[in-house]
């Protein structure tokens, strides 16, 4: 976090002028607006996002706490100064229940300003780190390899297990199967929510995303002409990102198969690219393209989770093998189960809805737990339990038992036979 961008509001021009002297005085801070009237200033920031903003809420106190709260309840990071001459308590009190950090007291000094601006600095830095949301991108540069089944049963997953909101997108924008696979008819996608990015907030996410069921799992299709597709820029795909990472806990992406500028950016951007292969040969060779375009990339070598699909025990090749070949280690394996997938997608149900105990569902979980770091009882420890009782052999128990002899017991025995 270099230089941090920030929105003054003040309807007092003198007021408003000094402050921007603090600012281009201390470095760290670039002023992209100055403002006396705060409506014109809200578009702004709710287009821009900037991370702070010098609120001034002397010309109506009533509106400019009514716009906080909006800010704040969309911008959770947005760091807000609220400025006044009046430092009456009940004032206080409300300006940070509409969701103000600092409270200024006007005229604003220097050393004050500063302070606070450091301080938010920190703060900002921890939360950017602890709440943004974690965007994963499924990709392979080769079609029918399991993409799309992977992104929609790990989305279900993890918000099933983890309680966060999950935001499922389909970057396959001239052909994207997410729709089908789930079974939805949304009527929105993602060509609309990108045309209206700047009016983003809570309510307009509730009824352009397509929830999934009554699940936290909110659903952004591709659009339905190919001519919309081409309209979408890689600007767009990157500010639509930024903004979702701050208003769910996961995004995942069905990605396109092509390297094109679209889904390079979205690849940039992810915390995570889990590349799936399958073992073959061809699969491999393609799997090392992608690995040496992403060290010409130069993404994090950790970035980069490889995922087996369709995985067989004892076969030919092994994983050692792909991972020598790959120079790069095997990150998970999906065993390969081709009637339960099929079909799941033919009736448009995921898998770990439509057969929640067989091996590739247990193992979407799986893997949204190593995700997540959340974990819940397994169904096969479960099983593992219920088949060790039926291995006692209660009979042997009942004889030991009455060879003791015990009152307590025959006691016991009798009732049980009467
Ligand atoms: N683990 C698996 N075991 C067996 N078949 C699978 C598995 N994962 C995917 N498939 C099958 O592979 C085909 C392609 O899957 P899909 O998810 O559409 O891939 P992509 O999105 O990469 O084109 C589908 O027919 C699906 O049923
Ligand atoms: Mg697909």
């Amino acid at each position: 976090m270099n230089q941090l961008q920030m929105v003054v509001i003040d309807a007092d021009e003198a007021s408003r002028n000094s402050v921007i002297k603090f600012i281009e005085e201390l470095g760290f801070i670039e002023l992209i607006g100055d403002f006396e009237n705060m409506l014109t200033a809200y578009d702004v920031i709710m287009q821009a996002r900037p991370p702070l903003v010098f609120f001034d809420l002397t010309e109506n106190v009533d509106l400019a706490l009514d716009t906080i709260e909006k800010i704040t309840s969309v911008h959770k990071n947005i760091f807000i100064f609220a400025a006044s001459h009046n430092i009456d308590a009940d004032l206080v009190i409300q300006t940070m229940r509409a969701g103000a950090r600092e409270f200024l007291t006007k005229p604003v000094v220097k050393d004050d300003f500063y302070r606070a601006l450091k301080k938010s600095r920190n703060i900002l830095k921890q939360e950017q780190d602890s709440t943004e949301g974690k965007i994963y991108s499924i990709f392979s540069n080769k079609g029918g390899i399991g993409k799309t089944s992977i992104a929609t049963n790990l989305a279900l997953q993890l918000t099933e297990l983890t309680g966060e909101r999950v935001c499922l997108i389909d970057l396959n924008l001239q052909m994207g199967d997410i729709a089908t696979f789930l079974d939805i008819n949304p009527s929105f996608d993602i060509a609309y929510v990108i045309t209206h990015l700047s009016r983003l907030d809570e309510s307009f996410l509730h009824s352009s995303l397509e929830k999934y069921k009554d699940k936290d799992l909110f659903i952004l299709a591709d659009p339905p002409d190919i001519e919309q597709a081409e309209e979408i820029s890689a600007d767009d795909i990157s500010s639509l990102l930024t903004f979702l990472k701050t208003m769910f806990g996961y995004i995942i992406i069905d990605t396109s198969s092509s390297f094109d500028v679209k889904t390079l950016t979205c690849l940039d951007i992810s915390d995570y690219i889990f590349l799936v292969l399958m073992v073959n040969l061809p699969s491999i060779r393609n799997c090392q393209k992608c690995l040496s375009l992403f060290k010409r990339l130069e993404y994090d070598e950790d970035k980069i989770k490889l995922i087996v699909n369709r995985y067989v025990e004892d076969d030919e090749i092994t994983v050692e093998d792909v991972e020598e070949a790959l120079n790069h280690s095997i990150f998970w394996k999906i065993p390969n189960n081709y009637f339960s997938l099929m079909s799941s997608i033919n009736k448009g149900v995921p898998i770990s809805e439509l057969e929640p105990t067989c091996d590739v569902s247990r193992n979407f979980t799986r893997l949204a737990e190593e995700l997540s770091g959340v974990a819940v009882p397994h169904l096969e420890e479960q099983e593992e339990n219920d088949s060790l009782l039926s291995k006692i052999d209660i009979d042997a128990i009942k004889e030991k038992l009455i060879e003791l002899n015990l009152p307590v017991v025959n006691k016991f025995i009798k009732q049980q036979e009467q």
